[in-house]
């Protein structure tokens, strides 16, 4: 058999992920890392990243162009055909390549994922949409290439802001870092990252963040093996500053996994009595790598447990304040992992919001008189969020919504919300609950 075309072999690994992703319910991210060590070329993984995020971004305005352009779409068995079709869509439409880099490549890719017959197909279809634009659909979920359920809810919840929200969801992201503060101060780090020629901007909030010009491998940036920044969103970052540690408080982290915040809590305050809880304990070994590579792993403890089955980690002694960075649909975060639209299910949207109200009530009795939880998501719908909250508040009588500053997002309900792209962070939601003394 002939060796294939120059670039072939990247757009079959794009369709198989592509295909694992929309048709077995994988996640982009561990697809990726499952399938990219088998190409050696960086830029060869890089372009793969790109076809697969921008496939997964702009799904339904492709799978509406091949309805339209197809007298009948493919047999069931050549599904990986069609992620090829449109990893190729994504080629020419949102990653603008040109034709001649796209077409060939992506169409001798068809034999290399089992579909030797429909090379031609892919071909004459590719090359129609060279020439033409794509189809334009009725429906405003088509086109902005969200679920009809996610684009309702967001309409319903963000009446002004769903359009910006749309937009925002299907462009990528900036790289954030946030510098460690006991490592040294942000304009040192920012001096180091100019004399690595590291193009960087620095926010007047948090005063802990470094926003970079340009994605770069974590492993090149100055100081990141001696623990001098991690790799976290702006809004991410806000979490711990709303919960504003002090030096030796008792501090549960309830559901710490993979550890950014558990990390940035460490930063904030010395000498914190820091226990770290996840139930995956797959997951929470990664908070150990994090701590690890900071140099912090002594200073915190850590358990597989459920958080809200407290008989079977708590020692009754209360917390001066808690984080509960809820389980939640992920929904301010799409815009760095476009398969969480395809993935959530409306009904998991009232399973989740019944999973952080069990956890909100069942970790209460634990924070002692006086002291703080911070309920955080990175979730933009408002039953995870405001109205989970006011929910909390209005059946536990010593629980009070305390106030955060304007810096934290727009006021919603008990908590401040911040929208995906604003500022240049994710979207997330912040509510601080204060137990009467
Ligand atoms: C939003 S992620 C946490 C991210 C983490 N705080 C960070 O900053 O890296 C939610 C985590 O909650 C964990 N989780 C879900 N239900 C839980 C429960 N009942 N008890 C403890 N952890 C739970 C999940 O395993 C997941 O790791």
């Amino acid at each position: 058999m002939n060796a294939p075309a120059p670039g072939a072999p990247a757009r079959a690994i794009a369709a198989r992920v592509i295909c694992a992703v929309i048709d077995e319910g994988r996640s982009l991210k561990a697809e990726l890392a499952r399938q990219l060590p088998a190409l050696r070329d960086s830029r060869d993984r890089a372009l793969v990243e790109a076809m697969c995020f921008e496939a997964l971004r702009w799904r339904r305005p492709y799978e509406h162009a091949l309805t339209q352009w197809m007298s009948r779409p493919l047999p069931a068995r050549e599904r990986r055909v069609h992620a090829l079709l449109l990893a190729g869509l994504a080629q020419l439409h949102a990653m603008k390549l040109p034709p001649h880099a796209a077409l060939s490549a992506t169409a001798e890719a068809a034999r290399l994922v089992g579909g030797g017959k429909l090379v031609g197909l892919v071909n004459a279809l590719l090359r129609r949409a060279t020439r033409e634009a794509l189809p334009v659909a009725d429906s405003d979920a088509v086109r902005s290439s969200h679920p009809d359920w996610l684009h309702a809810r967001l309409a319903a919840d963000w009446p002004a802001d769903a359009a910006r929200i749309l937009e925002a969801n299907n462009t990528a992201a900036p790289m954030w870092l946030r510098v460690n503060a006991r490592r040294g101060a942000r304009e040192d780090y920012a001096r180091q990252l100019e004399q690595a020629g590291i193009g960087h901007g620095l926010p007047g909030f948090p005063a802990c963040a470094v926003r970079l010009d340009a994605q770069v491998s974590p492993t090149t940036l100055p100081g990141w093996s001696e623990g001098a920044v991690s790799v976290q969103d702006l809004s991410a970052q806000l979490a711990v500053l709303a919960l504003a540690p002090t030096d030796g408080e008792r501090v549960l982290d309830a559901c710490a996994a993979p550890g950014g915040k558990t990390a940035h809590l460490v930063e904030a305050a010395s000498g914190l009595q820091l226990l770290a809880l996840d139930r995956d304990p797959d997951r929470l070994a990664r908070v150990a790598d994090s701590l690890a590579r900071l140099g912090l792993d002594a200073d915190v403890e850590r358990k597989a447990a459920d958080a809200a089955d407290t008989p079977t980690w708590w020692d009754g002694r209360a917390f001066d304040a808690i984080l509960l960075d809820a389980p939640c649909s992920a929904t301010g975060i799409i815009r760095r992992q476009p398969d969480i639209k395809w993935h959530r299910r409306e009904d998991d949207i009232g399973a989740l919001a019944r999973q952080q109200a069990r956890l909100l009530d069942a970790l209460w009795p634990t924070l002692r008189p006086g002291g703080r939880l911070l309920y955080a998501t990175c979730s933009i719908l408002r039953e995870e969020n405001a109205m989970q909250v006011e929910g909390f508040l209005s059946r536990t009588g010593d629980a009070r919504a305390l106030a955060l500053p304007d810096a934290f997002g727009r006021a919603e309900g008990p908590g401040r919300q911040r929208l995906p792209g604003e500022g240049g962070g994710d979207g997330f939601f912040y509510a601080l609950i204060g137990k009467q003394a």
